[in-house]
């Protein structure tokens, strides 16, 4: 596998050190088919300077608008945020960051809601379990595989009681539409792909994007990178990855999670497997395995990520 830390069309990966808009202004126009991110939010995160509202508003555009240029027509962004919190109040991002998008013509498919299971609890208000995924396209011709990333019908045997099609299956038997609402562990302390990053993204929220919304070889960028999770669910299945990430030791990590999948030591938690509910008795999954590299195909075993112990509370 080709990584590089600069801008090389021939590269499987390129993970680059520094600040997006460098990295958008080498990028040719329409050359990627999928950007994925979760940018900086502006709560004060231990990665940022909490910068004034309206100014993060404006960075935020300066990106968006090289992201709408790298962006191939047939391609899509995927803007995953939460709430900016000012003194108990909450302001929604999504809300904010929406007309940006609509500015430079994108439509948006979906505002996809993220839900998850675990985070800080609320006194004032109700406790925050989901973030928001907002979809948007470049134009009205846009890939969206939709039978790679189907779910099991929660009925997979019904059949037509009457009509034309009587005895056969009334649903997909590929599976159903997973829908708008998204129910995937967000990655907290004891998450087999935890590390040091407060943020990162389970790296099934990004396959279900990846699969359906690119090809094999396409290229997906991630502007504010963490620790990879977009590039490691891009390279599970054979896209190709690039993105920016201003902390090295960040940077470090991608490059040394893309080392261990390579070598099939990556632990990820499989997109099959059904979120935990201590109330029913769980179907074994057995651990998946995934073509990584094209030369070296391994399977994905299952052991346990070295910075697992030098976990950070996240409150995503
Ligand atoms: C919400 S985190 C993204 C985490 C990522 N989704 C993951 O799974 O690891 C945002 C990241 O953007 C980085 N960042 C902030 N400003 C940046 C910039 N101008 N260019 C590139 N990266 C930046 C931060 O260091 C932080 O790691």
């Amino acid at each position: 596998m080709k990584i590089t830390g600069s801008f090389d069309p021939d590269a499987d990966a390129i993970i680059y050190e520094g600040d997006c808009l460098d990295l958008l202004s080498v990028i040719p126009s329409e050359f990627v088919q999928l950007i994925v991110t979760s940018p900086p939010y502006n709560i004060g995160k231990e990665y940022e300077n909490r910068l004034i509202l309206d100014d993060y508003l404006a960075q935020q555009r300066k990106v968006i608008e090289k992201c709408v240029s790298i962006l191939k027509s047939t391609g899509s962004i995927c803007w995953q945020v939460g709430n900016w919190v000012d003194n108990g109040a909450i302001i929604p991002l999504d809300i904010l960051l929406y007309p940006i998008f609509a500015s430079f013509g994108l439509k948006l498919r979906n505002r996809i809601i993220w839900h998850f299971g675990h985070g800080l609890h609320a006194s004032k208000r109700f406790s925050g379990r989901y973030e928001v995924i907002l979809w948007f396209t470049k134009t009205d011709q846009y890939t969206f595989n939709l039978d790679s990333i189907r779910v099991p019908q929660k009925y997979p045997t019904k059949k037509y009681f009457k009509g034309p099609h009587i005895g056969e299956l009334s649903g997909n038997p590929l599976g159903k539409n997973p829908s708008d609402i998204w129910e995937i562990p967000n990655v907290k302390s004891n998450h087999v792909e935890k590390t040091i990053h407060p943020c990162q993204f389970p790296v099934e929220l990004i396959e279900r994007l990846v699969l359906s919304m690119t090809d094999e070889n396409d290229w997906v960028f991630d502007p504010f990178m963490g620790v990879g999770s977009t590039a490691i669910a891009s390279l599970m299945h054979k896209r190709r990855a690039i993105g920016a990430e201003i902390k090295r030791e960040y940077n470090a990590i991608t490059k040394e999670r893309i080392a261990f999948a390579e070598k099939g030591e990556l632990r990820v938690r499989p997109m099959e497997r059904p979120v935990y509910d201590p109330n029913v008795k769980a179907k074994s999954i057995p651990p998946k395995t995934i073509e990584l590299n094209r030369e070296f195909a391994q399977p994905l075993l299952f052991i346990e990520y070295a910075h697992n112990d030098l976990h950070r509370e996240s409150v995503k």
